[in-house]
């Protein structure tokens, strides 16, 4: 019997608009792929206002909210659903600090973006946010169980 953790945390990841214009979707499914997070769940859309609204809601009082709507809906975006043990924050992690400037090399946005208002990928911040986006952003039938057929890997 395996005796790896059996914690099926899930999170919402969003290639945004300025992501998906740099050609840099593939690097990024890449590197969560390589971690060995499991991809349950991607669609590529134009974001209508009022989802955008909805995911960003606590930040409508920020200076910087009707720039970031703005942004989040000048093109499509890739959103997935990456599900594995403490996804969550090792999604966070592997993203890198909100502000590029403080992103460490290594990181997505430490190694693909230099302004806070074009920072390439959204990465959910807590299990209960993450629960919150993937229900507004997905339907349960566009989530997909599905299981390794090679017993020695890590799904
Ligand atoms: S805050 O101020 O602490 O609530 O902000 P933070 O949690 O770091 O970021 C929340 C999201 O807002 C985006 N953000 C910005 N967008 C445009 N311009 C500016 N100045 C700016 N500052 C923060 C930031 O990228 C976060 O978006 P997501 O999609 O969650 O990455």
């Amino acid at each position: 019997k395996s005796s790896l953790p059996d914690v099926r945390e899930r999170t919402l990841i969003a290639v945004k608009p300025d992501g998906v214009q740099r050609r840099l979707v593939g690097q990024i499914i890449q590197r969560f792929e390589q971690r060995g997070f499991k991809l349950v769940g991607m669609k590529m859309l134009q974001a209508p206002e009022d989802l955008l609204s909805q995911h960003y809601s606590e930040l409508r009082m920020k200076p910087f909210y009707p720039s970031l709507l703005r942004y989040m809906s000048s093109g499509p975006v890739v959103v997935m659903v990456w599900e594995g043990h403490n996804v969550v924050q090792t999604s966070r992690a592997m993203v890198g600090h909100t502000n590029p400037v403080e992103a460490l090399p290594g990181t997505i946005r430490g190694d693909f973006s230099i302004h806070v208002s074009r920072n390439v990928v959204h990465a959910s911040d807590s299990p209960d946010g993450a629960q919150r986006e993937i229900q507004l952003w997905f339907q349960g039938k566009e989530l997909l169980k599905w299981d390794c057929c090679d017993q020695t890997n890590t799904c």
